[in-house]
């Protein structure tokens, strides 16, 4: 792949948008059939029409999969196929597989769990974490009476330093718990990096990744990055709400945890996992595989499965690099007088698809009602919120307005965006 491709991104052609676009419901419209541009995807994502059906047509049968018919070997199946399918995302073998209702549910209970086994009078993490991970590395360190590190964020970058963190790791850091990109700058953190320096220091730590944000957004491998746990949330990735996916490292799915007694020792889920999830998580896996086959002639699984996702990588950085700069007959988010673009590392190959801008006469909450009056979905993060005070207030910001888009938008829906955004920055009645 050509260098500028890799730092500026490739568009899909239009036989690819198209494909795409046809692919998910209330891409360009709402609801009511209002045109709008949904750009929050970060909070919830376009979901696949595929998703949607299968999850229906799974949860209209009243069949319990643990019996010996047709139907029930059919839902085990199913379940199997949809355990698998995570795995062959992650790149990783065995292990455990492990659904709650949300993500963050299944990160309360990895920590507890590697909290409760673990030696080590420290736990480590990040101040950009979502509470999610952060509440619960902050509730069990100080549950088991350990010290919490937190490493900082970088103005520049939008992350945190491999370093930060690393200088926090030693003898007896119990835990580190690491999110992958951060939901409010989509900055990547260098995961592979974290993972072999922190090992270098304590080759048995234990170490938990969030990938909620991230996974939707480009590959995972835990070949590179061999973690003890991690998270991503279907509704985040082209999905339905209703299931949180977690994949654990056979040492950690073997530590105390709640569990029913006769179940094997690594098994973790209590109760019945609902097989139209696994359904509806299948497809979103048979949809990145059919878009990688326009980019592979490969009939492997995990090649397409990768080359979809490259593609996905490609045509949402050229998307970023778009707003960012605009093109010859638009201007640009980064010239845009009355806007700043908060966090704006300039290596566009270290970011998601996630933008944090701001009005000079506006804040963000009345912006976002600007931009929905002209339809447009975005957000405010501002730090009278829970999810958004601790990680603004480590960049020194107050609020901002959460860029969202996904791989689903086309160049032009970038354009017109950016021309509401122009109309809207130099609106003084605003
Ligand atoms: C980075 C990150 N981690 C975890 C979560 C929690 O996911 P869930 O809503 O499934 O609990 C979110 C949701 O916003 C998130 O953005």
């Amino acid at each position: 792949m050509a260098i500028s491709e890799i730092k500026k991104g490739k568009l899909f052609t239009d036989e690819v948008m198209h494909h795409v676009k046809n692919a998910f419901h209330f891409v360009d419209t709402d609801l009511n059939n209002r045109r709008r541009l949904f750009f929050d995807n970060a909070g919830g994502s376009f979901r696949l029409k595929k998703c949607v059906e299968t999850y229906a047509r799974l949860a209209a049968t009243p069949d319990c999969p643990e019996r010996l018919h047709d139907t029930a070997v059919y839902l085990q199946d199913i379940q199997n196929n949809g355990q698998q399918g995570f795995r062959m995302m992650l790149n990783v073998e065995g292990g455990t597989v492990y659904t709650a209702l949300t993500a963050s549910k299944a990160m309360f209970d990895m920590v507890r769990v590697v909290s409760d086994s673990a030696s080590g009078s420290n736990m480590v993490t990040t101040v950009l974490e979502h509470p999610s991970s952060y509440d619960a590395m902050e509730q069990n360190a100080r549950r088991t009476g350990r010290e919490l590190r937190v490493a900082g964020s970088n103005k520049a970058t939008g992350g945190i330093d491999v370093g930060e963190i690393i200088s926090l790791i030693d003898q007896d850091t119990a835990l580190l718990s690491v999110i992958y990109a951060s939901n409010i700058s989509g900055a990547k953190l260098d995961i592979e990096a974290i993972v072999s320096q922190a090992r270098k220091i304590k080759p048995d730590l234990y170490v938990l990744v969030d990938a909620v944000q991230h996974a939707p957004h480009d590959v995972i491998d835990l070949t590179k990055t061999p973690v003890d746990g991690i998270s991503i949330a279907p509704y985040k990735f082209f999905g339905n709400r209703g299931m949180g996916l977690a994949w654990l490292s056979d040492r950690v799915a073997a530590l105390t945890h709640d569990k029913l007694n006769g179940k094997p020792d690594r098994y973790w889920d209590v109760g019945s996992a609902d097989p139209a999830q696994y359904a509806m998580f299948g497809e979103i896996i048979n949809y990145v595989c059919e878009l990688g086959s326009y980019a592979t002639d490969s009939a492997e699984q995990r090649s397409q499965f990768v080359a979809g996702m490259q593609m996905i990588a490609l045509h949402e950085r050229a998307l970023l690099a778009r707003l960012l700069d605009g093109t010859d007959t638009t201007i640009g988010l980064r010239k845009l007088a009355n806007v700043d673009v908060y966090l704006d590392h300039q290596d566009l190959t270290r970011r998601d698809l996630i933008l944090a801008i701001n009005f000079k006469h506006l804040d963000p909450v009345a912006a976002v009602k600007e931009y929905d009056k002209r339809g447009v979905t975005v957000f405010e993060r501002v730090n009278t919120s829970l999810y958004s005070k601790r990680m603004l207030e480590s960049f020194g910001l107050q609020g901002a307005v959460r860029v969202s888009p996904l791989h689903c938008h086309s160049a032009g829906d970038v354009d017109e965006f950016l021309s509401i955004t122009q109309e809207m920055a130099a609106d003084r009645q605003l």
